[in-house]
């Protein structure tokens, strides 16, 4: 059975700690999935580690819709939520559609959006439907452009407003909030203000949950480390060096061995070649 929204919210209420990871195909998703990680994220974040972008703001829907369908394929268990891009939700109506075709086309359970007070409206749109939502608050990555690559929060007056956005969110009826580059302090007294579960990213441990990107935890992605990542594995290493083994080989003829190729009579190769 499927992790559903309801779990989610069980686990919450349990007082369990609820881990997500992005995942942005089918091997890494079933690898996730197989770690007993119950949320999966396929991030919009796609647009950095995957394509090369310096932001998310290029990303479309058609790629997320791509990305998403080979990681639901991938992920028997986890709950898959997929983020709607930018821009991809300017008005009620336009995140309907949107949404439809990340549950629709692409096969995920829920839709995570960016924002707070303004978006609640889209949300409950959204919500009513039956799409389940989650709220993403604190450093929204797709108005870079706008609000800069900075903490949020930290003066009481943007803190005040941190917490209308999350309260406004949970009244729009999202599932769960995602909280990145937030003071933990303040993250979790949001958490501690709210009933759905709050996902942090840069937030504390204060947080209901907590997201990290596949790449920034896994030691894939060394344009740039964020302060809030811990490196669980150096990847980027162990795959380098496998591929410097594998190079080395090739040019000494130590690969392949002949357990890796099949084999014909001789008698029919010298038939073939008379
Ligand atoms: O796109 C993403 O990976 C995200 C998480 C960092 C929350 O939105
Ligand atoms: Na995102």
């Amino acid at each position: 059975m499927r992790t559903t929204i309801r779990d989610i919210q069980q686990m919450r209420d349990r007082g369990e700690r609820i881990p997500m990871v992005t995942a942005y195909d089918y091997t890494s998703a079933q690898i996730a999935d197989r770690a007993g990680i119950p949320m999966i994220l396929v991030g919009d974040s796609l647009g950095m580690v995957v394509l090369g972008h310096e932001s998310t703001v290029p990303v479309t829907l058609d790629e997320m819709l791509h990305h998403t369908r080979a990681v639901v394929r991938g992920a028997r268990k986890a709950l898959v939520v997929g983020d709607l891009p930018f821009l991809t939700y300017a008005s009620p109506e336009q995140a309907v559609i949107s949404a439809g075709r990340m549950l629709q086309e692409a096969g995920a359970q829920a839709v995570k959006l960016e924002g707070g007070v303004h978006i609640a409206p889209t949300i409950a749109r959204l919500v009513h439907l039956g799409i389940p939502v989650m709220g993403h608050i604190g450093f929204t990555p797709q108005a870079v452009n706008q609000i800069g690559l900075r903490v949020q929060g930290k003066r009481a007056a943007e803190a005040q407003q941190l917490l209308a956005d999350a309260l406004a969110v949970q009244e729009a009826g999202a599932f769960a909030v995602v909280i990145e580059l937030v003071p933990a302090e303040l993250a979790q007294a949001i958490t501690e203000r709210l009933r759905i579960p709050t996902i942090g990213i840069g937030a504390g441990a204060g947080c209901s949950g907590q997201v990290q990107v596949w790449h920034d935890m896994l030691g894939l992605y060394s344009d740039f480390v964020p302060r809030h990542a811990r490196r669980y594995a150096n990847l980027a290493a162990i795959i380098g060096e496998a591929l410097a083994q594998y190079a080395n080989d090739v040019r000494a003829g130590a690969f392949p061995g002949p357990e890796h190729s099949s084999r014909m009579d001789a008698d029919e190769l010298a038939a073939a070649l008379r």
